[in-house]
Formats: structure tokens, sequence, C-alpha cells
């Protein structure tokens, strides 16, 4: 992980939040690239989502909400809290679920259980607090007068702004159940216990996707949801050894699931959820029929066929996932070192050489341009025209500082697809090598055929 973090800032990645002032209660920024591979599994998600399916739609809600939301969804009763214990002696705190398992359960629990810790502190085994415990929930002042002001709530999940505007949703468009809604925004949380650098934080964003069904298909749909999102991540490039899937013990579950299963990925941390999926039922449109006074029913019309017409509560077949998170996974999945470096250079073989082997839709780089050598200048301002022609259609990048070689390795270990180098035989033929940043092979290519040409490598 170390090795993962200085990777992350020295290249610009993942930066510590208000880094100047000390940092903040583990929140982080993304740089340069690190909001380029995130933008990018985003539209990932999205595309599978959204372009892949013909009864899926997407929404944008807001994070602030009528705080009657969270009475409904019973996040603000003991359902969403989190049991904190503290050493007495070097004052480490820990999740108590983190005491009971001498591996941390990477899942939410539900409600925990009263009582002791029952063991001494992991870190210096000094005695324990008794447990306390803690809503998650973060707080805040709608108004502009404190005192007088509304209180609310940062979303602690998206997918209640889903729920809110089912009606909405099915009023303004002409799906029938079963559909889905999609929807990628900032969630909130007060972790009493947030580590593992961007694994468990404070303020990440949440892909959801609320599948409506009917009550009688749910148990199969979420057995097919389940396997898609697996699929997912093998299709993106994750080794199929650092994934695995489990089923979560009622006690276990979310306060909302009747059934739930995390897909677990192998971090240098040890396995942890990555993505939940979650059989909700009709837990929130009942509960928010119930608090609202609006029937949250559907109404079935296409029984009418087969006389009867039903009215009902859908199902909600629910898969969600951090983006910080998998951003985690995807790093952790791609980094490689390789001692002594990939080629025979001297200038290499002391060295490790770093190689993020990024599925080629996540790498945040698609493209670098690069003159052979700086000092010639009709090299570099053939370099120069290549970038600019290139820019409006791939994400690109120039660089001309230093030996070829050290070139390429700055590429490889940011993962850029392909290396493009301007040598001397480029004046003459008009063309350019193309270096596969896996393969390491070399091809020339006219540069009049250039676009159409990186389309094929570099699109999806
Ligand atoms: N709507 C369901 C829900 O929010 P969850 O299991 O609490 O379920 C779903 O969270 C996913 O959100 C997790 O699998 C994880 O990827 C991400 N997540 C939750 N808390 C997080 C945190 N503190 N930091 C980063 N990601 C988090």
């Amino acid at each position: 992980m170390e090795k993962i973090v200085s990777l992350s800032k020295r290249r610009g990645f993942i930066f510590p939040s208000s880094e100047i002032y000390g940092g903040f209660g583990s929140c982080y920024d993304f740089g340069p690239l690190g909001v380029l591979m995130k933008n990018n599994i985003k539209n990932a998600w999205w595309k599978e989502m959204i372009q892949n399916h013909n009864d899926i739609v997407g929404l944008d809600a807001g994070i602030l909400m009528n705080p009657k939301v969270w009475q409904a969804s019973g996040h603000l009763t003991a359902g969403f809290a989190d049991e904190l214990v503290e050493c007495k002696k070097c004052h480490k705190r820990f999740r108590a679920e983190e005491i009971k398992t001498k591996n941390p359960a990477p899942h939410r629990p539900a409600l925990l259980q009263k009582g002791g810790a029952g063991a001494g502190c992991p870190e210096c085994g000094g005695e324990l607090i008794k447990p306390r415990k803690f809503n998650l929930m973060m707080k805040t002042f709608v108004g502009p007068v404190e005192e007088k002001a509304a209180t609310t709530y940062l979303r602690a999940e998206t997918c209640q702004g889903i729920y809110v505007n089912f009606l909405n949703i099915l009023n303004s468009t002409r799906l029938k159940i079963p559909f889905g809604v999609a929807q990628i925004g900032k969630a909130f949380r007060n972790e009493i216990t947030p580590r593992d650098f961007v694994y468990r934080i404070r303020e990440f964003e949440q892909m959801e996707l609320q599948w409506f069904c009917h009550p009688k298909e749910a148990d199969k749909l979420f057995d097919y949801w389940k396997s898609e999102r697996v699929n997912w991540y093998l299709d993106l490039g994750i080794k199929k050894e650092n994934l695995r899937e489990k089923e979560v013990p009622e006690k276990e579950r979310a306060h909302y699931a009747k059934r739930q299963a995390d897909i677990e990925y192998h971090f240098p941390f040890g396995w942890r959820e990555i993505e939940g999926i979650h059989n909700r039922g009709d837990w929130d449109l009942s509960n928010h029929s119930k608090f609202s006074k609006e029937d949250l029913r559907y109404f079935d019309p296409s029984t009418s066929s087969g006389q009867v017409k039903e009215k009902y509560f859908p199902h909600i077949i629910e898969t969600s996932v951090g983006v910080e998170r998998i951003f985690l996974a995807f790093l952790s999945d791609a980094y490689q070192e390789i001692k002594g470096g990939r080629t025979k250079t001297t200038e290499a073989t002391k060295e490790i050489e770093i190689l993020l082997k990024l599925d080629k839709k996540l790498a945040p780089i698609k493209v670098a341009v690069l003159p052979l050598v700086r000092n010639k200048l009709e090299l570099v301002k053939k370099a120069k025209e290549v970038y600019q022609m290139l820019k409006p259609h791939f994400v690109c990048q120039y660089d001309e500082l230093g030996s070829i070689g050290r070139r390429y390795r700055r590429q490889d270990e940011i993962a850029t697809v392909l290396c493009l180098t301007i040598d001397f035989e480029s004046l003459k033929q008009d063309d350019l090598t193309i270096r596969d940043r896996d393969t390491m092979k070399q091809e020339r290519v006219k540069i009049s055929n250039l676009i159409n040409f990186l389309k094929t490598k570099v699109e999806n």
C-alpha cells in the first residue's frame, strides 16, 4: 500500500486533502491524473448501465433532502450506527466489529450486539473502553441563522434520492416494471475509524443502480445483477483470483437488506468489500409511503389481460459501489514492479520499473507524444504538430524531458496506453513509431493515417 500511496501522490493521482494545513480527517483530493481516471471509471459504469440497457434511466438527485427522508429510511435510528471502542492506554479507536474478528469484517454491520468488546487492544494489548454507538449521518444546517435553520443531513447513500423520485420517474417516462434507475453522486459518512487510504473515507462517490421489480422476481434478479457486476470487474481487467463473492449472514446485513452479497477484492491489506448487492424488498418504498402519505405502490396494467390488475410495492435489487474504493482496487490490481527493468539498457538495469497495467478504458492518458531528442528543433516541431492534431481526439501528453527510455518508463508508471516517438525517419517518411505499453512492441504508422489507427487501439 505504501508504494501505491506514494505513486498516487508523486504522479498526481491522489493528494491528502488540505495538505498545507496538515490534512483533514481522512479526506482526499484527486489530482490531474486521478480525476481523469475517476471519470473513466464513472463513464465505464454509466455506459454499462445506461447505454447497454434499454430499461435503465439516469438521475442526478441533490445531496440535501428533507430530513424526513432519513427518518423513513431508518438511517437516523440505530440501523446506521457503528460501535466505537477506544483503548484506555494508547487511545487508538476501533470499530467494535474489528475487535470481534481478527480479520476485520469488511461490510457495514446491521445492529451490533451490545456488551463489551471482549478483547484487548489489537495495537498495544491495553484495556478497551466499553463500546459506544455512533450514528454515521453528517448533520448540516439549511438557512442563514444557525439556531433557526432546519437541521438536515448530507446524504449517506445516493439511492434515497431515487426512491423519493420514484413517482416522478414513472410519470415522466413510459417505463414499466421491471426497470432500473442509475445514479452517480457524492455520499458522506462520519466514519469513526476511516483508514486504508481511500478505502474508507468520509466523503465519497457512489454509483448505484436500483432495479424495481415484481416481488416474485426479486430472488432471480438478485443473482442476475450479482453476476453482471462481477463480470464488469473482470471485463475491466481485475484479476479473477483477486475477486470473490460473499453472502452476508442475516445478523451482519444492513438494516434494509433481506439479502446481501458483498463483492470483495483482495487488497494489499486483505479481502474487503468493494460493492454491495442488496435485496431491499419493499423496505424503502413502503416506509416512504408511510412517512410521506403518498401511495408509492405500482399499478400493474399488464396483468389486465389476465383479469387481475395488481397494485404492489415493487421490490428493489440494488448494486452499490464507491468510486474511490474501486479506484484503489484498480490501482492495486494494475500495479507491477519489474526489478532490473523491462529493457536491457544499462540505465534501466539498476532500477525497479513500475508498470501500471490499467485497462485502456481506465488509463488516464491514452497517448504520449515524444520527440526522440529535444535538442533537434525539427523533431520537436513535428512532435508538437502531432500532439496538437491528436489533442481533440484523445487524452494526450507531450513529453520531451530526459532520455527516451526514461520517458517510456514515466509513461508506463501512469498506465499510458501508447507512446508515439518522432525520430529522424519521421521527417523523411512522415510517419512515427508507436510503442505498446504492455507488449513493448513497436510499429511504424503514417501520420496521415494516425487518428484512425489510434481509434482502433485506444477506443472501446
Ligand atoms: N445504498 C446502499 C449502500 O450504501 P453500503 O454497503 O453502505 O450500501 C455501498 O455502501 C458501497 O459504498 C460500499 O460497498 C463501498 O464501495 C462504498 N462505501 C461505503 N462507505 C464508504 C466509505 N466510507 N468510503 C468509501 N466507500 C464507501
